[in-house]
């Protein structure tokens, strides 16, 4: 088996306690080295469930990097990527992003980019909490007419209140992620990987107790329909259980060594 690789996690929440469970029972080949939160308690429940206890940082990045690390994980918020994407890749240590909604600002998006062209590290977007980010990549090489996501959820995980199924919002992408940015992180990896950004429609349903993206995708190869009905994370029900599965199979994929390598 090849070396473990060193993990540390940014935002102890319901995804890092996913991933740190994953390494606990070596579901991925990484040791936990360092975990940061603005809340520490938060990293220190996790911490207990690791043999070798990792370093706790609440805000200070410079710390949290001297330890050697192959990834980081940000599993915290958009403000997160923006105040510590730059650092990690400075220092050439691979970056996870989970608040994807963060990269559809052009800008940051570019500055990070070259950092990493510069030093060598890589910026991994999970596919998260939807499906068929491979078949949009691919039909991306013959270009894409129309990419649109409508995401249904518990009007509570939206901060709405409502007492029959309500359009909160309908527009691109870009302010999507402003107006939701910790429910449609999909909408962001969607638009990168189609290189155009998607039409989004929120809605808020009373009737259902399930996170569900509806994707559809024209191009002159294919048309996709791809409907995925989430369960919720029981600690965060704005996040699906299928994103921290996500963020573990890829971790599991860049950890490990598979021998036959199924999807693209
Ligand atoms: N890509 C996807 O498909 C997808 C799916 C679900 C969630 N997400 C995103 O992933 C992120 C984590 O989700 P979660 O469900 O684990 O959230 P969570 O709220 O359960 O946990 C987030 C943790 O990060 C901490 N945090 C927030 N900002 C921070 C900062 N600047 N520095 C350090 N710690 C900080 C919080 O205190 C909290 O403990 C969120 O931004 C969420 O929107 C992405």
């Amino acid at each position: 088996m090849s070396a473990k690789a060193r993990i540390g996690i940014i935002g102890c929440g319901a995804i890092a306690s996913e991933i740190v469970k994953a390494a606990v029972v070596g579901m991925i080949n990484a040791d936990i080295v360092a975990l940061m939160d603005i809340y520490p308690e938060k990293c220190e429940r996790l911490a207990k469930m690791l043999e070798k206890k990792p370093e706790i940082y609440q805000t200070d990045i410079d710390e949290f990097l001297k330890h050697d690390m192959d990834y980081v994980v940000e599993a915290a918020s958009q403000e997160a990527v923006r105040e510590y994407g730059e650092k990690v890749l400075r220092r050439g240590i691979n970056l996870v992003v989970l608040s994807v909604g963060a990269l559809l600002d052009a800008e940051l998006l570019e500055r990070l980019r070259a950092i990493a062209r510069d030093t060598g590290a890589h910026i991994y977007a999970p596919t998260g909490a939807i499906a068929g980010l491979d078949a949009i990549r691919a039909l991306r090489l013959v270009g894409i007419n129309r990419v649109a996501l409508r995401t249904i959820k518990p009007p509570k995980s939206l901060g709405a209140k409502v007492s029959e199924p309500t359009v909160l919002y309908r527009g691109p992408a870009r302010e999507a992620v402003k107006r939701f940015p910790f429910n449609v992180n999909v909408a962001a990896a969607l638009s990168l990987a189609a290189g155009k950004e998607a039409e989004v429609e929120v809605i808020a349903d009373p009737n259902t107790t399930k996170n569900t993206h509806v994707i559809i995708v024209e191009s002159v190869a294919s048309k996709l329909e791809i409907k995925i009905e989430n369960t919720p994370s029981p600690e965060n029900p704005r996040t699906s259980w299928l994103a921290a599965l996500s963020v573990i199979e890829l971790l599991r994929r860049l950890t490990g060594r598979e021998e036959v390598v199924i999807g693209s």
